[in-house]
């Protein structure tokens, strides 16, 4: 074929004619998939598939998918052609349906003559199926390190899912937060400033699905993700986000610009009208467990208590004792009972959601801290940080800890309408597992397995510790319904559901800054299906 028929049939005659494109088409032959393909949200009988086209200027373009049962794409299960075009940044996603229950299946999209990588994705099962394994990850900062978590769940075989909490993306610009190392590491971010607007976040997500690990891991696993505050502004809120300034237009502006791109990017089934914000959603894998998936971030967050004009630690006792304030609001609250009461034919209710439930108080850090030691963090901020610790607070109140009196409704409900609930948290760049305890003392009503980040430091990285692990080893004394921490290294969770148990291995990188790595599990820990009273028991990774 001719280019310029050629061109003519992948841009379709009318719109190519309005464009005024027959006087300067594209080059077919300039056209790619630079950001790799991805699936997500599977279902028994479908599966989103997620590309880009890049080279395109404006032009509108069909491009053809297919899924097949073999890698080599000749056993083609359906297949259809999704037109894409600058008002979606040219993204395509399609929700594959007609697929087989429980199965591994392959895919892959071509433009005119050029085709995609091959992506091998996974359908939810039916039935009774003996176990299903998932990565959990979040925090994933690409200027402070290299993706080799990403790769490395890429190479695994038999995961139902990568669970990705959130922090896929980071939103500062360079000289902030976590870009010490981007230009020794060639990841400087683009746009180089912080991200207020469409185009913004719309280049950010770019600059990350380029990534070679990123890439790997979604051509060989299904995505199911939520977003973090990352993917708007630090310590978003309902109506705000401490990295919101007055000279960046509103709030709401800001915020949906940042969902219309996620949206774009992320290879989701969430509307792109209805409700925006409303990103919780279930799945189901047979009569095995039920993967709940949670926004604790945007859709009815209220403020954090120390953050907003006018904030002194009266004002921000007062909010910690109103029983008022929601972390999930009303709607999603209401939701999550009805979806655990209906999640009562499953053996076990796994609950993926952003920030740390466990009930933890910070350490006094004044004992703990080598003043005299170099420190990423200025001395003043150090000083504000042993100053805030005395005492014994609640720690970090962008977490549940700052919202005791739904965090008790949670458990409340999680005592009354599952039955074996487990916690999937992120958000701290940090390894956890806890019991969660209710106020009252009880035996604990779920269990929580905390991943740490992909790349992001952890805050081991930022104190001058009197030795390594103090400050780790400090609070896990402290918190006893806490029985693993790990602050030194990044990494991922495989969690393992069987008939039997739940059990969560960490799966930790020995760095993120040099090219070669080395992986190793750290820890395991499980708990027993219909002993959740009973807590975490370790577990011999060896
Ligand atoms: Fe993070």
């Amino acid at each position: 074929m001719k280019r310029r028929n050629f061109v003519r049939s992948l841009l379709g005659g009318a719109l190519y004619s309005m464009l005024g494109c027959e006087s300067q088409p594209t080059r077919a032959d300039n056209l790619s998939f630079a950001h790799g393909v991805a699936s997500g949200d599977p279902m028994t009988d479908r599966v989103i598939l997620w590309t880009r086209v890049s080279g395109l200027a404006g032009e509108s373009v069909d491009v053809r998918w297919r899924t097949a049962s073999d890698r080599n794409m000749r056993t083609i299960l359906q297949q259809g052609v999704f037109r894409t075009g600058a008002h979606r940044d040219y993204t395509i996603k399609v929700d594959a349906k007609g697929l087989p229950p429980g199965r591994t299946v392959f895919f892959q999209f071509d433009v005119g003559e050029r085709r995609s990588p091959v992506g091998r994705s996974r359908t939810l099962p039916t039935g009774s199926p003996d176990r299903a394994s998932f990565a959990v990850v979040s925090c994933a900062n690409h200027p402070y390190g290299y993706f080799h978590v990403y790769r490395d769940i890429a190479h695994r075989d038999n995961l139902a899912a990568v669970i990705h909490l959130g922090d896929y993306i980071y939103e500062y610009g360079m000289g902030e937060y976590a870009t010490e190392r981007a230009e020794q590491l060639g990841r400087v971010p683009q746009p180089d400033g912080r991200l207020v607007d469409l185009k913004d976040y719309r280049a950010r997500h770019a600059q990350y699905k380029a990534d070679v690990d990123s890439q790997a891991m979604h051509a060989a696993h299904p995505l199911i993700a939520v977003w973090d505050d990352h993917e708007l502004a630090n310590d978003a809120w309902r109506d705000g986000a401490e990295n919101h300034r007055q000279d960046d237009g509103g709030w709401d502006g800001r915020r949906d610009a940042a969902i219309q791109a996620w949206l774009e990017w992320m290879p989701v089934r969430v509307s792109h009208k209805a409700e925006s914000t409303r990103i919780f959603r279930r799945y189901r894998y047979g009569d095995l467990l039920s993967l709940i998936m949670l926004d604790t971030r945007l859709h009815g967050r209220d403020r954090q208590p120390d953050a907003g004009p006018a904030v002194s630690s009266e004002s921000v006792r007062h909010a910690m004792r109103d029983p008022k304030r929601r972390m999930l609001g009303t709607s999603q609250e209401g939701w999550l009972r009805r979806t655990l009461k209906q999640s009562k034919g499953t053996l076990w209710q796994v609950i993926g959601q952003q920030v740390m439930l466990s009930p933890t108080r910070s350490p006094e850090l004044g004992p703990l801290l080598d003043l005299d030691r170099e420190s990423m963090l200025p001395r003043e901020q150090l000083d504000i940080y042993i100053e805030q610790s005395k005492g014994n607070p609640p720690m970090l109140l962008d977490t549940w800890n700052g919202y005791p009196a739904a965090r008790e409704d949670f458990l409340e409900d999680l005592r009354d309408y599952a039955d074996n609930p487990v916690v999937l948290s992120g958000d701290l760049h940090t390894s956890l597992a806890g019991n969660l305890i209710p106020n009252n003392g009880s035996d604990p009503v779920a269990v929580e397995f905390m991943t740490t980040s992909v790349t992001s430091p952890g805050f081991a990285e930022y104190l001058p510790e009197i030795r390594p692990g103090a400050v780790r080893d400090a609070t896990l004394e402290l918190n006893p319904s806490l029985c693993y921490m790990e602050t030194d290294r990044r990494g991922w969770v495989l969690l393992t559901v069987d008939r039997k148990a739940c059990s969560a291995e960490w799966h930790l990188v020995d760095t993120v800054h040099e090219q070669d790595y080395t992986v190793s599990v750290d820890a395991s820990w499980s708990v027993s299906a219909g002993n959740i009273g009973m807590g975490l028991q370790p577990r011999d990774s060896s």
